[in-house]
């Protein structure tokens, strides 16, 4: 949450690089957007409340004069989304600047000390401590460097912050605790900012900033030392396989649309990932006495399929659980034999993370799966899958669902060769049929696409819809509802078809519509009685099922269509496209920007 982006030129104008870099980050926040140059000794800002594009318009934000700069795209904690509590944030005589991406948990006891002190706020904001804090540490004779380290004592909460000063106008500093920074240095310009995205037009070498540490950006290069004792780090580049060309539209109208499309490519970059890293986890996996999911929306859902996945095919069952309420779910009862698998595609969110360090405090091991090199949960991890779906910059995760799926099912396969749960012919079988899952997923696009178009038409002023499955078929449901309500806001509720008739079912009347999700597995059976029931009662039926499915297609109004054969295990994979292609359709047909919906960000920081 909150995308920030330092840069510092031998010579030119910053801003325009920094707006650019800013609009690859605004998937991290946008209520309100702010870029701070610095030339001839004097600090430039334009600030204001709204999507980059809409301030852009109002203030060009290319306008701005010096070769150093700041900016920051918002997503609004303390304080409303406004003017005044846009970033970049200064102190008393306009001489320092910040950015910052976290909360600051003590900031209103320090703000009340600063007021008495003398200093005057102009924002509601927890962050605008900082470029005040700073401000008294360098009239105490401190460097800037200096005075951001002793700042970082004394606040508590987390932090990405990165600041600059007229006063030492060659430089800048950045420093973190719980959040992210990535550095990125190329032809004589140092830049700092919350994600690679920012920088990939220039460099796709990235060097990580961890937790405790701070860096020193100049034209000359970069130094990353210690906090606590200034002792100097060398840190290796890493070098990501994301291109600038991922992180564009490439022609589609929205990055929702063109990542859905995308999917069968994340399919495949992920079905190549080295054996050894599947064959690690699922050793270590089954190692453990007890193993944990854990993991937040979408990869949440990811996790539902996860455990059917793991059960059928490796006979482990693992415990599901939000990972927001973990430690208040387990009492402690974890130790060193147990092991949690995070799933979290921007490795980020901070429940994740709470809970991966909690589990790991208790002695439990971690596997993460996620879609991000260097994030947070690796290094928190004992062992890590990069799932390969590139960026993701739509807020509502797509094929970052659909790779993080591809990883489990790897995952239960090579489970399932180890534990022998099931015969190795079977295993074969459902290696192939994965195999083939780019094809099918790519099938599904050409062939539904047009149909959620029209659906989207026919259903689009109904406020309110059930997505109902059984088994695993649970995971595609809910994340179809989870799409719908997070792009197109419709009340929509992702439910098992077997728990609708105790209590959802009273929402249903005529023309209600309600969405089954139904492969050809064991659940079927049970599934048309649940149709019936709802017909019964009125409900518009949409069905995603398998094509040739002549009985489910004549109980319903519509249908999606997926192709025959699919094994029962990897059926989220393929079902959930056509809930995907039809939420996008909804939201844009209601006229609503599907890679940008409202209150929401892709990286959840808060907790
Ligand atoms: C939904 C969505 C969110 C995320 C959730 C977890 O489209 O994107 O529900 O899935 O915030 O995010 P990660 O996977 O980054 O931990």
């Amino acid at each position: 949450m909150c995308g920030i982006i330092g840069v510092i030129q031998e010579k030119g104008e910053v801003a325009p690089f920094i707006h650019q870099a800013l609009r690859r980050l605004e998937y991290r926040g946008y209520d309100s957007v702010g870029i701070t140059t610095l030339d001839t000794s004097r600090l430039f800002t334009k600030k204001d409340k709204g999507k980059i594009d809409e301030v852009h318009q109002m203030l060009n934000l290319d306008d701005l004069p010096g070769s150093i700069g700041i900016g920051h795209t918002r997503w609004a904690t303390h304080g409303i989304p406004s003017m005044y509590n846009s970033h970049p944030h200064f102190d008393c005589n306009d001489e320092i600047a910040v950015v910052h991406n976290g909360v600051i948990d003590n900031f209103l006891e320090l703000r009340e000390d600063l007021i008495k002190k003398g200093h005057t706020f102009k924002s509601e904001t927890d962050t605008e401590i900082l470029p005040h804090l700073i401000e008294d540490f360098m009239n105490d004779g401190r460097s800037l460097k200096e005075a951001l380290k002793m700042t970082t004592s004394l606040i508590e909460g987390t932090y990405a912050v990165v600041v600059m000063s007229t006063r030492e106008p060659d430089k800048m500093v950045a420093t973190r605790d719980g959040n992210p920074l990535v550095i990125g240095r190329q032809d004589k310009t140092s830049y700092v900012s919350s994600d690679i995205p920012a920088f990939l037009p220039v460099t796709n070498n990235m060097i990580l900033l961890l937790d405790g540490e701070l860096a020193t950006l100049t034209i000359d290069g970069i130094d990353i030392e210690k906090l606590h004792n200034g002792q100097k780090v060398a840190r290796e580049t890493i070098k990501i396989s994301w291109t600038a060309d991922q992180a564009q539209k490439g022609g589609f109208p929205h990055f929702m649309l063109k990542e859905i499309h995308e999917q069968p490519d994340a399919i495949k970059g992920t079905l190549r990932l080295r054996p050894e890293i599947i064959e690690g986890a699922a050793k270590l996996i089954s190692n453990a006495d007890n193993l944990f999911f854990l993991a937040m929306g979408t990869s949440g859902h990811a996790a539902v399929a996860g455990k059917h996945m793991f059960a059928s095919l490796g006979g482990v069952l693992p415990i599901v659980e939000l990972a927001s309420d973990f430690q208040d779910s387990v009492y402690d009862v974890i130790t060193e034999n147990d092991l949690v698998l995070a799933i979290t595609q921007s490795g980020e969110t901070t429940d994740t993370i709470m809970a991966a360090k909690y589990a790991k405090r208790l002695g439990a091991r971690i596997v993460a799966v996620t879609n991000v090199v260097g994030s947070s949960i690796t290094r928190l991890a004992d062992h890590t899958i990069i799932t390969q779906a590139g960026p993701e910059i739509g807020v509502a995760a797509t094929k970052t669902f659909m790779v993080q799926l591809t990883s489990l099912a790897q995952l239960a396969l090579a489970l399932g060769e180890l534990t022998a749960h099931q015969d190795p012919e079977i295993i074969a079988i459902k290696r192939s049929a994965l195999e083939k899952m780019p094809k099918i997923v790519s099938r599904v696009i050409a062939t539904e696409e047009e149909h959620a178009r029209h659906y989207a038409r026919l259903y689009y002023a109904s406020p309110s819809m059930l997505f109902l499955g059984r088994g695993i078929s649970i995971a595609t449901a809910c994340e179809g509802a989870l799409k719908l309500k997070e792009i197109a806001y419709n009340h929509a509720e992702g439910y098992s078809a077997g728990e609708s008739k105790h209590g959802p079912i009273a929402l249903v009347q005529d023309n209600y519509p309600v969405i089954f999700v139904a492969p050809n597995d064991e659940t079927r059976t049970r599934l048309i009685g649940n149709i019936m029931e709802m017909k019964a009662r009125g409900a518009s039926i949409v069905s995603v099922l398998e094509e040739g499915d002549g009985e489910i297609q004549s109980l319903s109004d519509s249908v999606f269509s997926i192709p025959r054969g699919v094994e029962p295990e990897f059926s989220v994979m393929p079902y959930i496209v056509p809930l995907q292609l039809f939420s996008y359709y909804m939201a844009t047909l209601k006229g609503y920007d599907p890679d940008k919906p409202r209150n929401l960000a892709k990286s959840v920081t808060v907790l």
